[in-house]
């Protein structure tokens, strides 16, 4: 940090010192508390404010949140609306909000209000709908990934929102958990590059706090199953958890979400080792942490570690948590209030919380904030910026998983083709969880593509024919109408959170007959699916001539995998998490710590292995150079020669993996530590360099202190492998 920016740090610091003095309990408490105002009218509603949904704006209402109760962040989640829910619609109430809270409260500190803006502005009719992060990750860009977010940032504030739940840098080590397409995917490093690069896209404008989730140990349960029980060991949870977000606190993000799920026996929101040995002291994380969703509550009605409200209060505040997303339950500050009283919660506990959140207020500038453009609000929203980015995001993340004698690219001249599969003609299906609503859209709420418009539009001259289930394709004469290709699109329901968990990894049953009928048909079929996680599809990478997945490419979705499947973009996603063989065979990550070893069944043996993906060209690798030796605190610098051995233009992302030939500790057979995408014209190479740092050649010893250990190690890059030593 430079001379001026610590200045600037100090000078804010004195003013959260200078307002915290001032404050009463009551003004103190009710910055740690988040409510969502909807769902905390709807409980009130009746007796105290009628039945009419606009008294959130009602000013009787505002005055028992913000100046009975002092409440000082407002949260939106997945089913929140206001009005219409158009732009103008949040802004004017936002707007309102703010006028109501500097006029009247005692100190006009400024409130947090949050929401879920996880894929795009996916609250709101006519925006653009993002692919989800599992896809972002898949496309091995971090400086789209940052372009991506800084849209989402802009558009997020023009409205007046000043934090965004987001980005989730969960790594999802379970493909049976529900937030798997959410998540970073199955890697710690790649999962730390992203997200790095979302938070730093995401508060690039200074205006809005990305709010980092959920920490942590979130993606690995031991049943997969969403908020089910995790026993992680410490060296789990550091190796494979913690880097992006440690990534994630380099990039300054200035809050984080804390995961409600119990790891090890405690519920993270009480866990004191977590939140303040873990990721105070030893992460030096200096935001504002805030629990998920009524999780605090729930340490007394899930989890059953405290025998009452209070308690559950008391415990999570003493572990280190600076607020309570309450979300209905405005007692919160009540229940707080005794506990501070009593002495259950000590002042200086209470007074940090105030600090780290009034901090993020004054790191904002939200005391300075300007009015609101109500009338432009949105503006920005669905822009045709917005959708570029959102359907080149979604085209480089696509990814090939089979490609039999080459059938794709399908030629532009094809002149029959059967499509099959409700979801082909289906907008929700392509946006998946999380939009303009928890669990996924209404139909008729979107305005896109389908799949198959793009491709009747991209080869208007064939006969396309299209059956959206199995009776359609049996009323189909398929001896005459002599299909050259059968396009299968299968997905998944759209669905948030625990709906999603799934424990057969299979696809829903009138989707699977549909497809078995069509792979029947024996005509050729290119399976595209829809689906925000590896599903068992083992069985059909038998059976069918190729496999694109598209995951859940949001409302720009459909025209990149019609400009795939047709060769007008060559497919350069590649995989952020293994395709398990079946249900039976999860987890399967690549970077367990396996055995090479022909006696014991402990090989990673997936059907699509992290960092695969095809492409319409063939990539070769030579030449790889790494130094003999290198000593601790130096860089490496690797370089291999990628050349495109084949007739077109392509992406190849280069992966440089590390494994360690003998170290102090068991180890993964082999860990990611750089990668570069790199473009290839048709016969073309390129010598790549890559830099590993000290902190990419260091590992936890058997004490978890992470350590440059002097150990001879292998750099592998494709087929190419290079031996060093690391002098320690
Ligand atoms: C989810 C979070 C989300 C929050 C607010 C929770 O149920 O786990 O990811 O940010 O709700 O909607
Ligand atoms: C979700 C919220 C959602 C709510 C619906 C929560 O678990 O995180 O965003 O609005 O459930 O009841």
């Amino acid at each position: 940090m430079n001379r001026d920016s610590t200045n600037a740090h100090t000078h804010l610091e004195q003013q959260v010192e200078e307002l915290l003095d001032d404050l009463s309990l009551r003004e103190k408490l009710g910055q740690c508390v988040m409510i969502e105002p909807c769902f905390c009218l709807e409980e009130r509603n009746s007796e105290e404010f009628g039945d009419d949904f606009s008294s959130v704006m009602d000013p009787e209402y505002l005055e028992m949140l913000l100046v009975d109760y002092n409440i000082g962040s407002f949260l939106f989640g997945g089913a929140s609306r206001i009005g219409d829910g158009s732009p103008v619609a949040w802004a004017d109430y936002i707007a309102r909000v703010r006028k109501f809270a500097h006029n009247n409260t005692r100190h006009k500190i400024p409130m947090l209000f949050g929401i879920d803006a996880v894929h795009g502005l996916n609250f709101m009719k006519g925006s653009t709908i993002y692919t989800h992060n599992l896809a972002v990750t898949a496309t091995w860009n971090p400086q789209l990934a940052r372009q991506y977010a800084a849209m989402v940032g802009t558009e997020l504030s023009s409205i007046g929102f000043n934090c965004n739940f987001a980005p989730t840098i969960d790594v999802a080590r379970d493909t049976r958990w529900g937030r798997v397409y959410e998540s970073l995917g199955e890697d710690p490093y790649l999962a730390a590059e992203i997200s790095r690069a979302l938070v730093e896209g995401m508060q690039g404008n200074g205006d809005l706090a990305a709010c980092a989730k959920h920490f942590i140990g979130y993606g690995e349960s031991n049943n997969g199953m969403d908020r089910t029980p995790a026993d992680l060991s410490e060296r789990g949870i550091l190796e494979n958890h913690a880097p992006p977000f440690e990534a994630a606190i380099e990039a300054d993000v200035l809050t984080m979400m804390v995961s409600g799920g119990d790891v090890n026996g405690m519920p993270i929101p009480a866990s004191k080792r977590m939140l303040t040995d873990l990721l105070r002291d030893r992460l030096k994380f200096k935001g504002a942490t805030m629990s998920d969703w009524e999780d605090v509550e729930r340490l007394y009605s899930r989890h059953k570690i405290v025998p009452d409200r209070k308690e559950a209060v008391v415990r999570s505040f003493n572990a280190g948590l600076d607020m309570n997303m309450a979300v209905s339950h405005i007692g919160a500050v009540d229940v707080m209030e005794e506990a501070v009283k009593d002495g259950s919660i000590p002042m200086q506990r209470l007074d940090q919380a105030v600090r780290n959140i009034l901090l993020v207020k004054f790191k904002l500038g939200l005391f300075e904030e300007q009015p609101l453009d109500i009338q432009h609000a949105g503006d920005l929203v669905g822009s045709r910026q917005s959708r570029a980015l959102a359907e080149q995001l979604a085209l480089e993340s696509i990814t090939l998983l089979k490609n039999e004698n080459q059938i794709l690219p399908l030629d532009r001249d094809t002149k029959s083709i059967l499509i099959t599969g409700s979801s082909a003609d289906s907008k929700r299906h392509l946006c998946g969880g999380w939009t303009l609503g928890w669990a996924g859209a209404e139909e008729d709420d979107l305005e896109c593509k389908t799949i198959l418009d793009a491709i009747r539009e991209k080869v208007p001259s064939a006969t396309v024919t299209y059956v959206s289930d199995i009776d359609e394709l049996r009323e189909q004469d398929l001896a005459k109408k002599d299909f050259d290709v059968c396009i299968s699109v299968v997905s998944e329901e759209p669905h948030a959170e625990w709906y999603g968990d799934s424990m057969e990894l299979g696809f829903e049953e009138p989707e699977e007959a549909l497809l078995r009928a069509a792979i029947a048909t024996g005509i050729p079929v290119v399976v595209v699916s829809v689906i925000g996680r590896p599903l068992n599809v083992s069985w059909l990478d038998d059976q069918v001539a190729a496999m694109l997945w598209a995951y859940l490419p949001g409302t720009e979705g459909a025209q990149p995998v019609a400009d795939i499947l047709f060769g007008e973009h060559n497919p350069c996603g590649r995989l952020p998490i293994s395709f398990p063989r079946d249900a039976s065979h999860v987890p399967v990550v690549y970077n367990a710590r396996n055995y090479e070893s022909d006696e014991i069944n402990t090989r990673y043996d997936p059907l699509y292995s992290f960092g695969y993906g095809l492409s319409y060209t063939d990539f070769t690798y030579s030449k790889l150079k790494v130094p003999a030796e290198v000593k601790s605190g130096e860089e490496v610098e690797v370089t291999i020669t990628v050349s495109n051995a084949g007739k077109v233009d392509g992406s190849e992302v280069v992966q440089l993996f590390l494994r360690d030939i003998f170290a102090s500790v068991t180890r993964p057979l082999k860990s990611l530590k750089a990668f570069a995408r790199v473009s290839l014209k048709a016969g073309e190479s390129k010598t790549v360099s890559l830099t590993l740092t000290p902190h990419q050649l260091s590992l936890y010893d058997e004490d978890l202190k992470f350590v440059e250990e002097a150990r001879p190690v292998e750099a592998l890059i494709g087929d190419q492998v290079g031996e060093f030593r690391i002098l320690g």
